[in-house]
């Protein structure tokens, strides 16, 4: 059969399909989370996110270390203080949970590349992403919430900060915060278009910040949504966000796409909690290969044009690059 188009070609064997392979992956891309708990020593398993654990701060040296032996150089905190209050005060102390563990790290390991949550829904008694006017969330008080917060973090040693609460205007009230204080060389990592999702989930739990009532539709962005993305995208953008971020990842992988082409600043995506808790649950039951269902999610989101992604599996993809399995 005479036939000019014979893409198999390519296929033919292990060596030209690396040769030709159009995403790339390295480990230089892989952000891990960590959650610190201002009351635990020593570690603790999360219910919700099987393999996962929070840390104390007399652990989370720890954390990192496994971080670093299995090629993973950067970080993103999230705490889990001892006091909640309406306000979220907690969040900006010095001496605060999130605070005394960048302290910690950086002087263990002074090369790791630490990268803060920024958000208020860990420390409020009523777990909304600010400081409340009723029952809604007040925008423009939240701003100067967030601004302390995020000073507070760079003032610890923080190398980046990432602002998740959705708020209005915080891209550019923590870029003039941290300038004016002396901090123009902190990088703003903006979760730009974060939806309002129940893949978050097994998050809450974790981390102690499900909304005692209501729900975050209000700040969060409604999953129907496109074009909307691409404006949230571009007023971070604006206000002077480095990098900017698509949250979920698997289920938003157009999002994905269609902001990393429209925008030239570093692409994130976050693979959160409920799309970890649903691989761990499949192949738990016998329905699926983890390993190779890990590697296939990780290599879409790149595919789709992330150049940066926040995985709980980030230890376990940086190995499985490092063994020539993907990428
Ligand atoms: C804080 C925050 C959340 C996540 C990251 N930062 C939870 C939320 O918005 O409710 C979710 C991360 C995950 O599910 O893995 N606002």
């Amino acid at each position: 059969m005479e036939l000019v188009h014979r893409p198999r070609r390519l296929r033919d064997g292990d060596t030209i399909r690396r040769i030709c392979r159009e995403t790339r992956l390295s480990a230089d891309s892989l952000v891990y989370p960590i959650f610190v708990d201002e009351t635990l020593s020593g570690k603790r398993p999360i219910e919700s996110l099987p393999g996962q654990y929070q840390y104390g701060l007399d652990t989370v040296e720890e954390a990192v270390s496994e971080c670093i032996a299995a090629g993973v150089r950067s970080c993103i905190l999230f705490g889990i203080p001892a006091h909640k209050d309406a306000l979220g005060s907690s969040a900006w102390d010095p001496d605060g949970v999130i605070q005394k563990a960048i302290r910690k790290i950086k002087a263990a390991f002074p090369d790791f590349y630490v990268i803060t949550d920024v958000c208020m829904c860990e420390y409020t008694d009523h777990g909304h992403c600010g400081a409340l006017c009723g029952h809604k969330v007040d925008n423009d008080a939240t701003l100067e919430l967030l601004s302390k917060v995020a000073l507070s973090h760079a003032q610890a040693g923080a190398d980046m900060v990432a602002p998740s609460d959705m708020m209005d205007g915080r891209i550019a009230a923590i870029r003039s915060t941290l300038d004016r204080e002396g901090f123009a060389g902190i990088p703003i990592m903006a979760y730009s278009a974060k939806y309002a999702s129940s893949f978050y989930g097994p998050f809450r739990s974790a981390a102690g910040s499900a909304p005692s009532f209501g729900d975050r539709k209000g700040y969060q962005m409604d999953p129907h949504n496109r074009k909307e993305a691409i404006k949230e995208c571009a007023l971070d953008v604006e206000e002077g966000a480095d990098i900017i971020m698509v949250k979920p990842a698997l289920s938003y992988l157009d999002i994905i796409r269609e902001c990393s082409d429209a925008f030239d600043v570093p692409m994130a995506a976050y693979s959160v909690s409920g799309e970890y808790a649903m691989i761990k649950a499949a192949a738990a039951a016998g329905l699926i290969d983890e390993y190779r269902i890990m590697c296939e999610s990780a290599l879409s989101v790149f595919r789709a044009g992330a150049n940066i992604l926040i995985t709980y599996y980030a230890k376990e993809l940086a190995e499985a690059i490092q063994k020539g399995d993907i990428g």
